[in-house]
């Protein structure tokens, strides 16, 4: 493993946020297009091209699948120039292919970095997630928990009644039951159809969001992307992997994996600091749009340091043909 100290975060940081404006850009033409794949794919390579001119040792851990399904970006993919720190990649060049190809809110392009062998290798099968906000005590809801006692715990450690608590739950029909139990409680749901990094996200910043909790199964690799996104803006997450068969247990195995019913909190998969850089494709309620007017281009880049806290909106313009 690198050792940490020489992780030049604070450098690199800016070329992290250079990467990220690039997939954004290149899929801001195909927002409401219907067609999730060239939307993906504008925004791969534009990625790649901007990380293979980064002065780093890069390591794809998170990325667009493994080397026989994915051609560009595939997890164990090399970036960089090859000359400067060993550091692991967690990368989302679209998150939300679906929101971008039907101009629907909150798609972004997403990329964390970290010292080598620090990030979790999340194969790309389902992770059961739970995430709050910071400013709240260690541990104060659990995986354990049902939807409904995790809604009263949040409540008392907030100081408010549980109808007072809005959660982000992905809708989708494996939810069924969680969204009964937390309508039990009186509690608020901000249901949304993709995009579960910018849901975790969304519970760093409730006084703007509104959102007070996230919870359910969507994507590990998402989970590891959430996790580091906190790690920056502060608050907790928890996942435990889900699996729907065997070839997705060879996959976890195959990823390093040897307990595949653990508990992972934000640090177990973000173990050392991160930085984070995330993009807004299509307009949400962390970050504008990319936008495209006749000549120019601008976009809008949330940039976090987790050594320092840091956190950089960025707003960026540049000509346009
Ligand atoms: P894509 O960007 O790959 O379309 O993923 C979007 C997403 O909504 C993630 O944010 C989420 O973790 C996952 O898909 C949920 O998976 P599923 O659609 O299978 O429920």
């Amino acid at each position: 493993m690198t050792d940490p100290v020489h992780f030049d975060d604070r450098m690199l940081s800016l070329g992290l946020a250079r990467v990220s404006e690039a997939a954004a850009m290149a899929s801001a033409d195909l927002i409401g297009r219907g067609d999730e794949k060239a939307a993906d794919q504008a925004a791969v390579n534009a990625m790649r091209d901007q990380l293979n001119m980064l002065p780093i040792a890069g390591r794809v851990v998170i990325g667009e699948g493994e080397r026989d399904e994915a051609p560009m970006l595939y997890i164990g993919e090399e970036v960089g120039t090859g000359q400067g720190p060993g550091v692991d990649i967690a990368l989302d060049p679209l998150e939300g292919t679906t929101l971008t190809a039907k101009a629907m809110p909150n798609a972004l392009t997403v990329i964390a970095m970290a010292p080598r062998g620090t990030l979790l290798h999340a194969p790309d099968v389902y992770m059961d997630k739970l995430a709050v906000g910071p400013g709240y005590p260690a541990d104060v809801v659990s995986l354990e928990m049902s939807p409904q006692e995790r809604v009263e715990a949040l409540a008392k450690a907030k100081g408010c009644k549980p109808a007072e608590i809005t959660v982000c739950i992905l809708e989708r029909p494996r939810h069924q039951e969680m969204i009964a139990g937390v309508r039990e409680t009186g509690a608020a749901i901000r249901l949304i159809t993709d995009g579960d990094v910018a849901g975790v996200m969304h519970c760093a910043e409730s006084e703007a969001t509104g959102i007070d909790m996230y919870m359910g199964v969507g994507g590990a690799p998402e989970g590891v992307l959430a996790a580091s996104a906190l790690k920056c803006m502060g608050g907790q997450i928890w996942g435990r992997l889900q699996f729907r068969n065997d070839d997705e247990r060879a996959r976890a195995e195959k990823a390093g994996i040897t307990d595949l019913d653990r508990a992972y909190a934000l640090d177990d998969m973000a173990t050392a600091d991160v930085i984070f850089a995330a993009t807004g494709v299509t307009d949400g309620s962390i970050l504008r749009g990319t936008k495209r007017r006749p000549g120019i281009v601008e976009t809008e880049t949330i940039l976090m340091r987790s050594k320092t806290g840091s956190v950089r909106r960025m707003q960026y313009r540049t000509p346009h043909s």
